[in-house]
């Protein structure tokens, strides 16, 4: 019987997933002869009635390279310990991969997904080979996540546009980002782009600072001021916000409170807030990150066949290689506020506003 495995995606999209089922598809069907099934839309595929699956082959994996999105689909309320019925449905997924032969499942996915991953590893046995997506690159156990670098490219233009708007119109243009919980798009695009304060989930802000740095532009002839903000900023002494929507709550307004905090301060300086939100999520993936995919997708194809289950593909010192998944689950990774970034942001006159 030909060996089966399973590839799904977990959470929200990041570009790169295709890139990663392309590699996956062409190197353990194409070039290893294993038969493998694509899940749509995260574990769900495999819990409904009837199973959403479908035997993914080169060609029909042709042209995914620079795709966007997934062809897969995915959720980021998915979890099999609590599906959307309130109930645990880890046992029916075992039953699922059984019924189609799967020996295990290669999963892209971010720190929940993992978590998941280490979950149904621990109490079903449920083998799973991780491949670390997200775009916020906040991943325990790998230097760099696919979909990042693409992240920062389109922030990057973002405030390449803003800057010549700013000034033209003498104003201070802020920029806010993804980045609930670590700030790493910010401070690498902000860099990237000149952003001349960079505030982030990990350092909280003063306005003080902020509207010192901008008065200082004037001074010096510079009119304009460009500011970047991770959407999970708060200001010191505070908690982030929250934009509250009937039940639901996420992430949000931060931009808008950096705004009103410099209003305040300077009410003749002319202030303008831009959310990019998922513009960063979506479209075409940058050079880097579909090579970084397709050398994920090779990994995660070699740590099945070394039977290496449990392990998530990592980059490591530029090197790929494989972590535990339940390493990369229980690590979380911020940005220090002595990362060498900041400190050379920091020595190039970026203000963190803390
Ligand atoms: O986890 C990735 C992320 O991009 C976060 O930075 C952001 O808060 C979140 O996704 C938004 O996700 P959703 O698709 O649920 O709006």
């Amino acid at each position: 019987m030909r060996k089966t495995i399973g590839i799904l995606c977990g959470g929200g999209d990041a570009p790169g997933l295709n890139a990663v089922i392309r590699a996956v598809v062409k190197y353990g069907a194409g070039q290893k002869g294993w038969r493998i099934i694509g899940v749509e839309n995260g574990f769900h595929g495999l819990l409904q009635t009837p199973h959403r699956v479908r035997e993914l082959t080169p060609v029909s994996c042709r042209g995914l390279l620079q795709e966007g999105g997934t062809i897969l689909g995915t959720t980021n309320r998915g979890d099999p310990f609590r599906m959307a019925d309130g109930l645990d449905h880890s046992e029916d997924l075992v039953g699922a991969m059984n019924a189609w032969g799967m020996e295990g499942l290669v999963l892209l996915g971010g720190d929940g997904s993992m978590r998941i991953a280490s979950g149904l590893q621990a109490a079903r046995g449920v083998r799973i080979v991780g491949v670390p997506k997200t775009i916020d690159n906040d991943l325990g156990a790998t230097e760099l996540t696919f979909g990042f670098q693409s992240a920062v490219d389109c922030a990057t233009n973002a405030l390449d546009r803003l800057h010549s708007t700013a000034e033209a119109h003498a104003r201070v243009q802020i920029l806010e980002v993804m980045g609930r919980d670590a700030g790493w798009i910010a401070l690498h695009a902000g860099m990237s782009g000149g952003a001349d304060c960079v505030v982030l989930p990990e350092i909280p802000w003063t306005a003080e600072r902020l509207v010192h740095k901008i008065v200082e532009r004037q001074g010096l002839g510079r009119p304009f001021s460009l500011i970047i903000v991770a959407e999970g900023a708060k200001p010191a002494g505070e908690q982030p916000g929250l934009v509250i929507s009937g039940e639901k709550k996420r992430a949000g307004s931060a931009g808008q409170r950096v705004l009103e905090a410099i209003e305040l301060l300077l009410p003749e300086v002319e202030v303008r807030l831009t959310v990019l939100g998922h513009l960063q999520r979506g479209g075409s993936p940058v050079a880097s990150d579909r090579l970084l995919a397709t050398r994920f997708g090779v990994a995660a194809v070699d740590l099945v066949e070394a039977g290496r289950w449990g392990e998530m593909v990592c980059l490591v010192n530029g090197e790929v290689s494989g972590a535990p998944i339940a390493t990369a689950a229980a690590t979380y990774r911020r940005v220090s506020p002595d990362d060498p970034i900041v400190r050379a942001a920091r020595a190039v006159g970026i203000e963190f506003g803390g």
